[in-house]
């Protein structure tokens, strides 16, 4: 009876995430990318998660409802810090999920006693090069890399003098991404034409 409880009370809250969300513009990540995150979660059971990007804490609280993760998530923007950091303790999952109010390419050193089996990737799509170096030294041998928005709305396979400079820009951010992922021989990638574009890069 418990559990039913605990579910209900955790699937009313997660519509209500999904509504804020909906109503204020916040990107989360959309059902078919979540249900193959909970997919790779239930194969991999990683201990440590790190997610780059939380947000209002909907993907870190259902990573962390979904396994015995302990996660860890960054977020710089300062209104979705305070909505995550309130989701996270209505979910009653404060010390579970554990967030870092600061850019993530200034957060390295808050982090870096740290091991994670899994990292997350879901922020501003023209830093993810970035963030993918910074942080793969913390992953543990075997350990995946998860990277959402990969087509980032179908955007990078469009015809990129269509786009305004600044889309442009990010889109070939995004396409280089992809090259440097494909050819890095420390890591097994494949792409996944699932939600708005999942990676999945697991070190060799
Ligand atoms: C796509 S949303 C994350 C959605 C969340 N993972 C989910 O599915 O519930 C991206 C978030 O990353 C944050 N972000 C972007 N660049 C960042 C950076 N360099 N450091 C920390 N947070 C960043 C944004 O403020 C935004 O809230």
């Amino acid at each position: 009876m418990k559990v039913v409880t605990n579910n209900l009370k955790f699937n009313q809250k997660l519509n209500e995430m999904r509504e804020y969300a909906k109503l204020n513009h916040v990107p989360i990540i959309n059902d078919d990318g979540l249900s193959i995150l909970k997919t790779i979660i239930a194969l991999y059971k990683p201990k440590n998660i790190l997610e780059i990007g939380t947000a209002i804490g909907y993907s870190a609280s259902i990573m962390s409802m979904t396994s015995d993760s302990t996660v860890y998530t960054i977020e710089r923007d300062e209104v979705m810090y305070n909505e995550a950091k309130k989701n996270i303790s209505d979910l009653n999952l404060d010390g579970k999920v554990n967030i870092i109010f600061d850019d993530a390419l200034n957060s390295f050193d808050k982090l870096s006693d740290k091991k994670f089996d899994m990292i997350f990737i879901d922020a501003a799509k023209a830093q993810y090069t970035k963030f993918f170096e910074l942080y793969t030294p913390l992953l543990n041998k075997g350990g995946i890399v998860v990277c959402d928005n990969m087509y980032f709305h179908n955007l990078v396979n469009s015809d990129l003098e269509s786009l305004s400079k600044n889309v442009r820009n990010m889109v070939k951010k995004l396409q280089m991404f992809h090259e440097f992922l494909l050819n890095n021989e420390n890591y097994e990638t494949s792409i996944f034409d699932i939600g708005d574009g999942i990676s999945i890069s697991i070190s060799k």
